[in-house]
């Protein structure tokens, strides 16, 4: 087979793994050729494209990132660009078609989140065999346990929670961390856990700061005078909307959030007079090198895609059904959030250790 390989949407730990289980197992089981596209979708639209061989793919198993780009604003049914000056959307999917015939693909290996996935499904029904391998930090993918770069970026937000502890102990403060987390409350939840964060706030459970000012205050009498809290990007205060940082055309998502946390900082130094700052941790939380457990997934996706396409299996997304690795179609997989239980164990475990939720 002739196999393409792309990497779209937000990057995270762990791609450059995948890319390479793709090139190996093709390589080693099927004598197959790869296909890298540059920079997602837009690599189809542009042609862009270069042989991916074992040689290209040695020694990129620990890097962060992905070696052949990627775009979140590149969706050829809505492909945005600027001309004379103005934003226009026009559809050039039938370009990526062409693009694929002429690169003699047999099939297409997309990694990517729900945007990216839903394009690659939109194709099929173009004629494209295509295959997905779900990747987000946000961990909020339907139909399987688990997304490769979320232990990696919980593992960075709770080693950034206990550099954030000590200068909170140092000066008494409270110390608000926004974490990514769009719609689903993962990354605050778990890296709330793993680094001992005292309040945790999550878009599945709305927030009141007169609650979070009791947490802190119960903390100050029992002689704890600092306090940090976690907030997911996308928490919301209850009756209130989310902190909308900005619009990216083109996206298949469009807004991007941000700003809860020093909302959350302004809102508990008004109440409680105690001295309180925010830090953003940002797009660190999509770099590093891959832990163990994303490189190990990562692998087992990449190789377990190349299988599923020499059994014909296309429309199909590879998942973790813990302890094994399926292929289920992309129509099960998409358009359904994996949202954060609020009667589930990571929330439980949560209060029973006495975190708050803001509610
Ligand atoms: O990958 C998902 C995500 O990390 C979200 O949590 C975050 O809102 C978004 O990507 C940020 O995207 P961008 O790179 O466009 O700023």
């Amino acid at each position: 087979m002739r196999i393409g390989v792309l990497t779209g949407g937000g990057d995270c730990p762990g791609l450059n793994a995948v890319i390479r289980a793709v090139v190996k197992t093709a390589a080693h089981q099927y004598h197959d050729e790869v296909v890298g596209v540059r920079d997602g979708f837009s690599g189809l639209i542009r042609n862009k494209t270069h042989p991916l061989d074992l040689d290209r793919v040695s020694g990129i198993l620990p890097r962060g990132g992905t070696i052949l780009g990627s775009s979140n604003r590149d969706n050829p049914f809505k492909f945005a660009e600027y001309v004379g000056g103005k934003m226009v959307q026009q559809d050039v999917s039938n370009v990526v078609v062409e693009n694929y015939r002429k690169n003699n693909l047999d099939c297409l290996i997309v990694i990517g989140g729900d945007g990216t996935l839903d394009i690659a499904h939109r194709f099929t029904e173009k004629g494209l065999k295509v295959l997905g391998i779900p990747k987000t930090i946000d961990n909020d993918l339907f139909a399987t346990d688990v997304t490769f770069g979320y232990d990696t970026a919980i593992t960075t937000v709770m080693e950034a929670l206990d550099k954030i502890h000590t200068t909170a102990e140092s000066h008494h403060r409270v110390m608000v961390v926004e974490v990514m987390g769009r719609d689903a409350g993962w990354i605050a939840v778990a890296a709330g856990l793993a680094g001992g964060a005292h309040i945790i706030l999550i878009p599945e459970i709305p927030f009141d700061v007169e609650k979070i000012a009791q947490k802190i205050y119960e903390r100050k009498a029992r002689g704890k005078h600092f306090t940090v809290v976690v907030a997911a990007e996308g928490a919301v205060p209850a009756g209130g909307d989310r902190t909308i940082k900005r619009l990216v055309e083109g996206s298949s998502e469009t807004v991007r959030l941000g700003g809860v946390g020093e909302m959350v900082a302004q809102e508990i130094e008004r109440i409680t007079h105690l001295e309180t700052r925010c830090t953003v941790l940002g797009h660190l939380q999509r770099g590093g090198s891959p832990s163990a457990f994303d490189r190990i997934l990562a692998t087992r996706y990449g190789a377990a895609a190349v299988f599923h396409a020499h059994e014909g299996h296309f429309d199909h997304m590879v998942a973790l059904r813990t302890p094994k690795i399926v292929a289920i179609p992309m129509t099960e997989a998409l358009h359904q959030m994996k949202r954060v239980e609020v009667t589930g164990s990571h929330v439980v475990t949560a209060r029973r250790v006495g975190i708050s939720f803001g509610d």
